[in-house]
C-alpha cells in the first residue's frame, strides 16, 4: 500500500486512552495509538513475546486498568506507553515496534501506509 491515511484527531482520545487502526487479515488493529501526557505514541499491535500476537483484550483496549502502561491481555506483560519497552512480563526487555504517525497543524493525526506493510 502507498499513500496517506489519516486515523483520527489529536482530540479524539482522551488522556490514557488507546486506539487501534486498520484490520489486518485476522481482523485484528495492524496497530494502535496512546495518549500520554498530552502526546501520541503508535505501536503495531505485535506483542514480542509471542511472535505477532495481539494485544488487546477488546476493542481498543491496549493499556492496563490504570492508564498508565500499555499492556497485553495475553501474559499480562506491561509496556511503557512513550517508549515500547517492556518493563514486566514474559517478553521483558524487549520492545513493541513504533509506528511513526504525523500530526498536521489542524491536528489530524496520519500515517503513510508505507509504514506498516
Ligand atoms: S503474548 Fe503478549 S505477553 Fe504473551
Amino acid at each position: 500500500m502507498t499513500g496517506t491515511k489519516v486515523l483520527c484527531h489529536v482530540d479524539d482520545l482522551e488522556e490514557g486512552a488507546s486506539k487501534g487502526f486498520l484490520e489486518n487479515d485476522a481482523g485484528h488493529d495492524l496497530f494502535f495509538v496512546v495518549k500520554k501526557e498530552g502526546e501520541l505514541y503508535a505501536w503495531r499491535n505485535a506483542c514480542p513475546h509471542v511472535d505477532g500476537a495481539p494485544m488487546a483484550w477488546r476493542r481498543d483496549a491496549y493499556m492496563d486498568a490504570k492508564k498508565i502502561h500499555v499492556t497485553c491481555h495475553a501474559h499480562g506483560a506491561l509496556f511503557e506507553a512513550k517508549t515500547g519497552l517492556c518493563i514486566q512480563g514474559p517478553c521483558l526487555g524487549q520492545s513493541l515496534e513504533k509506528v511513526p504517525v504525523q500530526i498536521s497543524e489542524t491536528g489530524e493525526v496520519s500515517v503513510s501506509l508505507a509504514d506498516i506493510n
